[in-house]
């Protein structure tokens, strides 16, 4: 039991957090309307002495007007491409953003706090989240530093001379998910922000109040207007924003249900671009030569990191029959040794769900399986406790399963057992995803095979090794309902911007005004001044 003398120092709370004022235009407004309570899956005592989820504080229950307040903030800060932040010098932009990321090191405690009461990540994957985030930052600012150096230059073609450059897109919404609210956010933000657009920002609907240390660190960092954030249901706050037309990109890690809803809102549709990261499917397949305690250490991290919260996990494995006994036996008992508990605890490795209704989801999952053939086939599978459902092995898992077909995003994990590999290529091109998915074997006849094929079906091959997005650096994306753009280090500053250039004929007329246009250093734009 959660007693208050068990949480350590510095997770302790002190007292509910009011987070009362959103972000427009670079003023904390304060809200008096309508709040939503925010209570942590963490159970600890009442004044009665009844266990009781953690009140944590409570959040704004934004309506339209305030939604569009802030979208009218971000249009006004991007000001038909005009504003001071899409027109202002890369390199100060630039300076803008390492004041950001030295202030929003020094709330690492806080927000951390929040990450594990809020969404039951453990301390250690909290601290991973926060430092990531950070190292994230310098990366893009850096990578926005090369991309810069190679466009410091004019090129000549077909008697044109070109300065190219890569420009903002403009007003972005920006939405994240639950299970990474603050990496995947700002994975989105910072780019987008970094590339001189404009945002309205929505933080996810569980992790919310771990923004709150932020919102202070926006407001003095950045211009007016240029980030603004808001709180509320997605529903009341996002849809009005997209029906105005206004959004030139919609950004969204999430499940595609939400992100075609969203985007069927907007009546410009080629106007929109979209920047998604979606939900996927990936799959484990386990060879009949593969080292089977590789496979299994692997795919219980790829299966159950963060219960299997991760848009990455492992969703199914596929096992070959002539080893499938020893590797369910091996997998199921390392799965058993988990430890559950309170997501500070030492060696924890499963927690509390933060999504209500999500236990119920599960077993629901578990349910549909047996009553069609499958099996728990773990002693603890299914084991209940509050907010919490112990991961359930299932096997053999059919086609007609529901856990076969939907994306679990929890502690639930089916086995397939295969004897023809051509069998899970015709799954894996049939499924509605195409993420990534982790082969496990040696024979180089099979797998070169294997890799050529899977290649064209996913985005990453993952050999003996388990899905994942990281490092940060490494093209992330999905075919299908899986994704829409790629993020990395890299390859989101291109997404969230677009090639544009000036163009003048080579003579002596324009290029006696090019060169002035660089000697005066009046345009911005136009400059081959290299950022050190
Ligand atoms: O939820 C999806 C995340 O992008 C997964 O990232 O593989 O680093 O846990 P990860």
């Amino acid at each position: 039991m959660t007693t208050i003398d068990t949480i350590p120092q510095n997770l302790q709370l002190n007292a509910p957090l009011h987070q009362d004022r959103y972000l427009v235009n670079n003023e904390l407004v304060q809200w008096k309307g309508e709040m939503a309570n925010v209570y942590s899956p963490i159970l600890t005592p009442n004044a009665d002495g009844e266990l009781e989820q953690t009140f944590l504080g409570t959040v704004p229950n934004l309506e339209e007007k305030q939604a569009l307040e802030a979208l009218d903030a971000a249009c006004k800060a991007y000001d038909k491409g005009q504003g001071t932040w899409p027109t202002m010098k890369v390199a100060d932009r630039i300076k803008h953003m390492e004041a950001f990321v030295e202030k929003m090191k020094t709330k690492r405690d806080e927000v951390v706090k929040y990450l594990v009461w809020e969404i039951c990540k453990t301390l250690a994957d909290a601290e991973k989240e926060f430092d990531r985030t950070i190292d994230y930052i310098y990366d893009t600012i850096e990578d926005y530093k090369n991309m810069d150096r190679d466009s410091a230059r004019f090129e000549k073609n077909g008697g044109i001379h070109a300065h190219i450059r890569r420009g903002p897109l403009g007003v972005v919404l920006c939405l994240g998910p639950y299970n990474y609210p603050l990496n995947e956010t700002f994975c989105l933000l910072i780019p987008a922000l970094i590339m001189g657009n404009t945002t309205v920002f929505k933080p996810a609907k569980h992790g919310v109040l771990l923004i709150s240390p932020l919102l202070e660190i926006f407001k003095d960092s950045f211009p007016k207007g240029v980030v603004n954030v808001v709180y509320g249901r997605g529903r009341v706050v996002a849809s009005p924003i997209m029906k105005s037309g206004k959004v030139d990109v919609l950004a969204l890690i999430g499940h595609s249900s939400s992100a075609n809803a969203l985007q069927s809102l907007h009546p410009k549709s080629n106007r929109l671009r979209l920047v998604l990261g979606l939900e996927a499917k990936n799959p484990a397949i386990i060879l009949p030569d593969a080292d089977i305690d590789l496979a299994v250490s692997e795919c219980i991290a790829g299966t159950l990191s963060y219960n299997g919260q991760r848009c990455t996990a492992l969703k199914i494995v596929y096992v070959h029959e002539d080893i499938a006994d020893e590797f369910n036996k091996r997998y199921t008992e390392s799965v058993d040794a988990l430890k559950f508990g309170n997501p500070w605890e030492d060696g924890v490795k499963l927690t509390p769900l933060p999504e209500p209704g999500k236990v119920e989801y599960i077993q629901e999952l578990i349910n549909d399986a047996t009553s069609k053939g499958a099996k728990v086939i773990n002693a603890k599978g299914g084991e209940l406790l509050d907010n919490f459902i112990f991961p359930a092995v299932l096997y053999p898992v059919t086609k007609s399963m529901k856990v076969y077909e939907e994306e679990q995003f929890g502690p639930v994990v089916p086995i397939r057992s295969f004897n023809k590999i051509d069998d899970i290529l015709d799954d894996i091109a049939d499924s509605n995803y195409g993420q990534q998915v982790s082969i496990f074997g040696k024979d180089v006849d099979q797998l070169s095979r294997l890799i050529d094929t899977l290649v064209n079906l996913v985005c990453r091959v993952n050999l003996n090794s388990s899905c994942q997005r990281g490092p940060d650096v490494f093209p992330f994306t999905g075919r299908k309902d899986s994704a829409v753009s790629t993020l990395s280090v890299h390859d989101a500053l291109r997404s969230f911007s677009i090639r544009t250039f000036i163009a003048s004929k080579d003579n002596d007329y324009n290029n006696g005004i090019l060169e002035d246009l660089l000697k005066s250093k009046k345009s911005n734009f136009v400059s081959t001044d290299y950022i050190l």
